[in-house]
């Protein structure tokens, strides 16, 4: 080594070890957040704690006891909830953050990928200020949904943490297919497939593309023009199929399911979750609680459905096939509760507006729910069909902070977690309504 090289050398090490004694300073600084609130709904152990306070630090909680439980850090931030109730993030598993509410049937020919992903854009925003911190898209054209979940990771644009599943997979023809056009347009959705290999393919497609989870449609729709709402679509072979596939790979299912027949062979076939789950009998419950399957049952939409679905361009087929889904379905929400099924919140936001999905915690108490099954319906057991209890799904020490807050008697009327006036997530207060 030549004196100069000697010397450039020394030079570079100095500059190095100041930059990482730099790096070093920012770690020691973390930024600790200390709320107080007049109380906290403890999930876990299905009980309110009075006078909470919550300690953060950088994203993750440290601590959580009564006020004056604990010494508080000098160094902290305070955030004086008085008055608020706080509750952990809540957590939606069945929306579409692509989708328009305004744009159904035919309207929805007319929307390419790129512009659906923008739509997101604005759907992921609303979502989080309505206090949903973490979703499961499932269903989305083009992995416009892996798109925005990117963006929002990368701190691009704000929205919840999703888990996407790209393109639904369905048969020829199915829910998950596009009917709307004759023949000659040969237009079929991304995610058809029929025979077992096929199914596979799609899964192994899905992945490749940055899917977190694999949807795919059981039976048919009730906003799919052609396909009966009861009857199954795929096989039970290309069921097994599809869900061993997804399984190998350490990907969950969630299967779109109204019929009976279709519900029970996906329950069969091994899936993580079913959608919809509208015309339960009593094998088809007796069959989810052997096997531990989540129920996600929409049980609001049907009232946008059959009220402004008309102007957003339902077809009229579909609002006659809701006319009796939707009551089939509250009923079945009643008895497999009662049955003591695991029950998630799945809204199917997108098909009504994004920000709007908190509607439904109300009506899971009418049809059934305590309020404090109907949270940890939206909080708890979503983090669990996620495997991420130990990260998401309640206020606890070593969880990530994403914490709510409302004002009043929350636990008596979940018409207030409609208008969330605190929002915090991964410890980062993205809204703050005095
Ligand atoms: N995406 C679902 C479908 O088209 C919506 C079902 C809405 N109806 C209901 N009662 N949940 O089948």
């Amino acid at each position: 080594m030549t004196a100069t090289n000697k010397y450039t050398f020394n030079s570079l090490f100095w500059v190095l070890i100041f930059i990482s004694s730099l790096g070093l300073s920012f770690v020691s600084q973390a930024a600790i957040t200390v709320i107080k609130a007049d109380a906290l709904v403890d999930v876990q152990n299905s009980k309110i704690v009075n006078n909470p306070i919550v300690i953060i630090e950088n994203n993750v909680i440290q601590y959580v006891g009564k006020q004056g439980s604990k010494t508080l850090p000098e160094e902290a931030s305070f955030i004086d909830l008085s008055g608020h109730t706080l509750l952990p993030g809540l957590m939606d598993m069945h929306v579409h953050l692509t989708s328009d509410a305004n744009i159904h049937g035919y309207r929805r020919l007319k929307v390419s990928t790129p512009r659906s992903a923008i739509t997101g854009v604005k759907n992921a925003r609303a979502t989080l200020m309505s206090g949903f911190t973490t979703v499961r898209n499932v269903g989305a054209p083009g992995y416009a949904d892996v798109a925005l979940r990117d963006a929002i990771n990368d701190g691009d644009i704000i929205g919840p943490r999703m888990y996407v599943s790209g393109p639904s997979i369905g048969v020829t023809g199915g829910h998950c297919d596009n009917n709307l056009l004759p023949f000659e347009y040969k237009a079929t959705s991304e995610g058809v497939a029929d025979g077992p290999w096929a199914v596979r393919a799609k899964v192994r497609q899905n992945i490749k593309y940055g899917a977190d989870v694999i949807k795919f449609c059981a039976t048919g729709g009730v906003l799919s023009k052609g396909t009966k709402v009861g009857a199954q679509q795929f096989s039970f072979e290309e069921m097994q199929a599809l869900i061993t596939e997804a399984h190998l790979r350490g990907l969950t299912v969630a299967a779109h399911a109204h019929g009976t027949d279709g519900i029970k062979n996906a329950i069969r076939a091994g899936v993580d979750s079913v959608e919809h789950a509208s015309f339960l009998d009593k094998e088809a419950i007796a069959l989810a609680k052997e096997m531990g399957t989540y129920l996600s049952m929409d049980i609001y939409v049907t009232e946008y459905i059959l009220g402004e679905g008309e102007k957003a361009g339902i077809l009229e087929e579909s609002l006659a096939k809701e006319r009796t889904v939707g009551k089939r379905q509250r009923a079945s929400f009643t008895n497999a509760h009662l049955a003591g099924v695991n029950m998630i919140f799945g809204s199917d936001a997108g098909v009504y507006p994004h920000g709007d999905n908190a509607r439904q915690l109300s009506r899971m108490v009418r049809f059934g729910m305590s309020a404090m099954e109907v949270i940890q319906a939206a909080t708890l057991h979503p983090a669990d069909l996620l495997g991420k209890s130990n990260l998401l799904g309640s206020i606890d020490t070593g969880k990530i902070a994403d914490i709510i807050a409302v004002k009043g008697d929350v636990m008596n009327d979940l018409t207030l977690l409609e208008h969330i006036p605190v929002v915090i997530k991964d410890g980062i207060i993205v809204k703050h309504e005095k």
